[in-house]
């Protein structure tokens, strides 16, 4: 079998060369791209091999399948890279395979089909036990995998458009049975790489990596009408090992939501966020934050590292959102550079945050908010410093933000921080903070802590691949 091939390969190759000689115009359909990835493919194919046609109206669902389908045979072997090329792909929801790139052209456009029947219906997410929209099931995202490893979605900048105006509609009407697909969801997946693609009017999250580990999502652009409903970014969720970096988003919901399951369902599924750093984000989300930690954080969320954030018109910086019934934890939080402008709070935690999966939440089950550093941060034309909430008789503990240069706007509000149920410390911040961050300043010298060490994730380094179009 293996010569075989190699003998078809070899006549492919010679008559190339011979129409080249010929001066026949063949560069076109010659053409290679160069990407960066975790890992490189032996085995290539492009969606026109299986009958898919780029006019924005055939539809293609039938076509990625049996690309994937076909494709997996190849993840022992090398695994397998499936082209996009120029043209607008009008599909529903398919599903991936390991050891498997899906590279988009830069004119690629994967259109999602605004046709509930293109979508298949799962069950309920168990760390959250009801969809968010719906109680029953939820709508498989577009583009979808559970269980694999090694999962590559990249390209030169190709799209991906949700056409999310149909299911806002039916979302605001009332009118969903399930919960609205995301763009990209991976379900208990190991090695993940998302990179240098646009997403565009998600019908509502973007990028879900859940249950999931070692994880990089690089080079993303992200935009959805402003207005838009839960279009969030990218949302970690229960995830280890993440690392999101040169991401520009603008975004109906927060730009990126880390979470960790709902109430006593994230409890008794425990899974956590953990080892997440989020740098050079670009952001501007102006009915939500740049970053929020929950609400839902009921498996918990740990060591989080947030660096080089850059917001417009964003209505916080890195926001703390739960709940009594939430359980759990968020500590170990280090955010260092943020340039803000234009918002209504720099700082921003709530421990009311009303939204719950039913009514069977435990009242008992306290959050634990602990070890939150905020580090040099500029900011200008905000309404308020800070509004820190936390929960009666479960204060939110070892806040510490120093060297924060916070320039109010000319209508700013007349109380510039509001803190009830929170203890920590600051130095170097402006305006002069409210009494309950008046902690001990012991350990202050060197500003609030932002760790040392590397994380796993930060040592994966990306190879360069290319894809041979023929
Ligand atoms: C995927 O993995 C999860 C967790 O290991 C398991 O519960 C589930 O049954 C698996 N699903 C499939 C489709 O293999
Ligand atoms: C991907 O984006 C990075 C910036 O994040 C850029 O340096 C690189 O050239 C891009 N690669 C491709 C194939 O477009
Ligand atoms: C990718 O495309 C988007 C949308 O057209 C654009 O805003 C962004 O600047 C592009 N990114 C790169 C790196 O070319
Ligand atoms: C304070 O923060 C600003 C803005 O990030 C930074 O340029 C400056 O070096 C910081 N100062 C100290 C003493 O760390
Ligand atoms: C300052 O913020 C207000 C909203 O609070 C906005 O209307 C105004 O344009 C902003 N000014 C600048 C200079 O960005």
């Amino acid at each position: 079998m293996k010569n075989i091939l190699s003998c078809i390969v070899t006549i492919i190759t010679l008559s190339f060369l011979t129409t080249n000689a010929q001066g026949r115009k063949v560069s076109q359909s010659y053409e290679t791209y160069e990407y960066t990835a975790i890992t490189c493919r032996s085995h290539s194919a492009s969606i026109t091999d299986f009958g898919g046609v780029g006019d924005g109206k055939t539809l293609n669902t039938k076509a990625f399948q049996s690309a994937v389908d076909h494709l997996s045979q190849y993840s022992s072997d090398g695994g397998a890279q499936l082209f996009v090329p120029a043209g607008k792909w009008l599909t529903g929801s398919f599903s991936l395979t390991s050891h498997f790139t899906l590279f988009l052209h830069k004119d690629a456009t994967l259109l999602a089909a605004q046709d509930l029947e293109e979508y298949l219906v799962l069950k309920a997410l168990p760390s959250y036990g009801r969809g968010r929209d719906a109680a029953g099931g939820r709508f498989a995202s577009l583009v979808f995998g559970t269980n694999l490893s090694d999962v590559i979605i990249t390209g030169n900048n190709g799209t991906i458009d949700g056409q999310g105006s149909f299911w806002w509609q039916k979302f605001h009407g009332g009118k969903l049975k399930y919960t609205r697909p995301y763009l990209i969801e991976l379900m208990f997946s190991d090695t993940i790489q998302i990179s240098n693609i646009t997403l565009i009017d998600s019908p509502s999250w973007n990028i879900h990596p859940v249950y999931s580990s070692n994880i990089i999502v690089k080079g993303v652009t992200i935009i959805a009408p402003v207005k838009s409903p839960n279009t969030d970014g990218i949302n970690p969720d229960s995830c280890t090992n993440t690392r999101i970096e040169d991401c520009y988003i603008i975004s109906g919901d927060d730009c990126v939501a880390v979470k960790s399951g709902w109430d006593e369902y994230g409890i008794s599924f425990g899974m956590p966020t953990k080892h997440l750093i989020i740098r050079r984000l670009t952001c501007i989300s102006p009915y939500s934050a740049a970053i929020a930690l929950g609400s839902e954080m009921s498996g918990g969320i740990e060591d989080v590292r947030a660096e080089e954030i850059t917001a417009y018109q964003t209505e916080s910086g890195v926001r703390i959102k739960t709940a009594v019934g939430r359980g759990a934890f968020v500590r170990n939080v280090y955010v260092r550079g943020m340039r803000l402008h234009t918002m209504k709070w720099v700082f921003w935690m709530t421990g009311n945050y009303k939204a719950h999966a039913d009514s069977h939440y435990d009242p008992h089950a306290l959050p634990e908010i602990t070890g939150i550093n905020y580090r040099d941060i500029v900011a200008e034309n905000v309404s308020m410093a800070g509004r820190l909430e936390g929960i009666s008789g479960d204060p939110f503990k070892g806040i510490c933000i120093s060297n924060a240069t916070i320039s109010m706007a000319v209508k700013h509000k007349k109380v510039m921080w509001m803190c009830s149920d929170v203890e920590g410390v600051t130095s170097g911040v402006d305006p002069k903070p409210c009494d309950l961050l008046d902690g001990k300043q012991e350990k202050m010298d060197g500003g609030c802590e932002f760790p040392s060490d590397v994380l796993e994730i930060d040592n994966v380094e990306l190879k360069s691949c290319s894809y041979q179009m023929n």
